[in-house]
Formats: structure tokens, sequence, C-alpha cells
């Protein structure tokens, strides 16, 4: 039985239940590489506020915002969680795993629960609410943290029918669909932002990890672009318009956007009482290229990325046709037969795969 329920408003952005066998490990390249920088950051909130860390008598709270079904996160909850009980064994943690009410909740603690089972005095909890809003009372958390995560937008700014997400590049920013897909991110952002702001006790940091587009020329990114208009117009549309809801295909869509780093930290920088501490971005190893490279096995290749695709897409194209209130059953078939075409779809599109993604590790502090 499935716990989605693809009628409900909210599932459209929801990750598939099997995200973490499909996903959590192409993730997981990103999150190896930002990992130092997390680090250098908590050791920083150390040197400027050695009691936060050394009391016995507060715990420390961290929140990670999409949490999704959690193999994600337990790396980076590991590197803070080590670092604080290196500084002081008996200090109590306060996990909070945060994502949409649809989330597969039940699966997030069981993962997070076993990844984190070896350590004493760590409380897993979760919230379940858009963050587009403020989720946690004022001043309640020492570090906030996402992981690819806060680049998806509440709704789409405009109909998009000809890539699966938003990819800004110099020529669509300048036409009236891009400059309000821009405009809806800068409106979700300087939300997110000050949502997390008023969520942080002073000092307290928030670290996100986003797929950036910071080069559009770059080899890999345009390849990225093409590869996603393919699927978008070669895969999808031909099974849409065989089932005669053609018409559907922007509500199938993700609402993600890969801008440029600028426009991330314009705004962060435009924030009172806001400090950005870094904001390096890495070209970040696509783990199904670099084994097929190694293997040579083009079957197997086509299959993980079918599989990685679906697991950030399934439940968004279902959800998507659900809420534009498409027959279920046409909803299954059209879900089943996309995600068949698309392993040898991929295996014939090698020449266009991305080998390469890019991401933003963005530190702030909270200064007042
Ligand atoms: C691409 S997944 C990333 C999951 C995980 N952090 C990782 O690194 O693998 C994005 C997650 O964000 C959640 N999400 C998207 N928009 C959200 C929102 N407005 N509020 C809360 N969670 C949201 C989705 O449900 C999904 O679980």
């Amino acid at each position: 039985m499935s716990y989605i329920y693809t009628d409900m408003k909210g599932s459209a952005r929801v990750m598939h239940e099997d995200y973490n066998n499909t996903v959590a490990g192409w993730v997981n390249e990103s999150i190896v590489i930002a990992l130092p920088e997390l680090l250098e950051c908590i050791n920083k909130l150390y040197e400027q506020n050695p009691e936060r860390f050394e009391s016995t008598e507060t715990s420390f709270s961290i929140a990670d915002f999409g949490c999704a079904t959690g193999a994600s996160s337990i790396t980076p909850l590991r590197t803070v969680i080590d670092r604080i009980k290196q500084i002081n064994s008996e200090k109590e943690i306060h996990v909070y795993l945060e994502d949409l009410p649809e989330n597969r909740f039940d699966l997030a603690f069981t993962t997070v629960q076993e990844g984190l089972k070896d350590y004493k005095n760590v409380f897993i909890m979760a919230a379940g609410k858009d963050f587009s809003q403020q989720v946690f009372p004022n001043k309640f958390l020492d570090i906030s943290f996402s992981s690819l995560t806060a680049m998806i937008l509440p709704s789409p700014p405009a109909p998009l029918d000809d890539n699966v997400f938003f990819l800004a590049n110099p020529e669509n920013t300048e036409t009236e669909r891009g400059k309000k897909w821009i405009e809806g991110f800068n409106q979700h952002w300087v939300q997110f932002m000050n949502s997390r702001k008023a969520e942080l006790k002073k000092d307290g940091l928030l670290f996100v990890t986003l797929i950036i587009n910071q080069n559009p020329n770059k080899d890999y990114q345009t390849k990225e672009n093409e590869f996603y208009h393919e699927v978008a117009t070669q895969v999808l549309k031909k099974v849409l318009t065989k089932y005669n809801v053609e018409d559907k295909i922007s509500s199938c869509m993700k609402t993600t956007v890969s801008v440029y780093k600028s426009h991330y930290l314009d705004i962060c920088n435009s924030i009172p009482d806001l400090h950005v501490v870094s904001s390096n971005d890495f070209d970040v190893k696509d783990i199904f290229y670099h084994e097929y490279i190694e293997t040579n096995d083009l079957k197997t290749f086509g299959q993980k990325v079918a599989s990685y695709i679906q697991g950030w897409w399934g439940d968004v194209l279902e959800g998507g046709l659900a809420q534009q209130g498409v027959d279920q059953q046409i909803i299954k078939e059209v879900s089943k037969e996309v995600f068949e075409i698309l392993p040898e779809f991929v295996e014939s599109r090698l020449n266009i795969y991305p080998e390469y993604y890019n991401v933003l590790a963005l530190a702030v502090q909270r200064t007042a």
C-alpha cells in the first residue's frame, strides 16, 4: 500500500518512497564535498561561544530542513554531533527532522534512528510543515541544516513545458517566463531566509547546499539543460499526448530552480543581522556517469539514472497530474510508461548526460 496520497496538494513536492535507495548515493557526493566547510563553521561557532558547547545545563538543537526519507541526513548530522560530543560528551542534542507533512516520516525516523543509534543523549523529533513559513519558535535552533532542498519553490511562478526544472542561462533569464521564475525565486528565498533567521539563536548557523548554475557555459551545464529538455519534450510529452493529457504538461514539472550564486548572495546580503560566513561552489561528480566510465555497462547506467530520476520526480509527476484532476488510472499508466521508457532513453543520450553538477555550500550566521 502506498502512503503517498497523490490527490493531496503538497504531494507534488515530496520524494518517492524509494528515494533512500535510488537518490541518496548521488546526493551524498555533494554532502561529502561540503563537510569540511560545515566542520569549519562549527569550530568558528565554538570559538565565538564556547559555553554553548561546554555547558551541560542547556541542550543543542539541530534541524534538517527537507529531510525526505532520511538517508542523506545521517552523515551531516554525525559530523555535527561528533564535534559537539568531542567537546562535551554529556551534551544533550535535539535533532529535528523537517519536511512537508505528507513526507514519509516513518522512513525518515527508521533510517535516522538507526544511523544515530550509537550516541547517548541524542533525541530525534520531527516537524511537518512547509518551510516557506517559520517552522520552529523564535531563537530556538543552534544549527539549521538543509541539503539540496531550498532551491525548490512552493509553486511554479510561470508554466514550464520544455524542461523538467528551471535552469537559468543568459537567454532564458531575459524572457517573460524566465523573469517570472527569477522573481518567484527571489520571493521564495527572502521568505526562506527570514523564516530561518527568526528560528536561529544569536550566532546560530544556517548551512545549506544548493544546486546552482554558476557558469551556464560550462560543458556539463549545457548538457544538463539539453538532457532534461529532452526528457521533458521527447519522453514525457509523447506519453502525455498518447493519453490525451498533453495540456497538463506544466503540472508535471519540478518547481526546482538552478540559478546563479549571485541570486542567493544578493538576498542574503540584503537581510539585516545576517552574515554570510562562506559561499564556495563545487563541481560534484555524478556517480552514475563515473561508474559507467569504470564499467562500460550502459544498461546498468540507464537503469540507475532512470531510478534516480524517478526518486525525485516520480511522485511530483503523479501529484501534479492529480492536482489537475486527471483520472488516477491514467496517472498510473502515464507514470509507468514514462519510467519504462526512461532507461533506454538515457542509454541513448550518454553524449548529453551531465558528468557533474554544481553545488553551492552556503553558510550564514545570525548576528543579533
Ligand atoms: C530533493 S529532496 C532532498 C532530500 C535530502 N535533504 C537530500 O539531500 O537527499 C527535497 C526534500 O524537500 C522537501 N520539501 C520541498 N519543499 C518543501 C517545503 N516547502 N517545506 C518543507 N519541505 C519541503 C521535499 O518533500 C523533499 O523531501
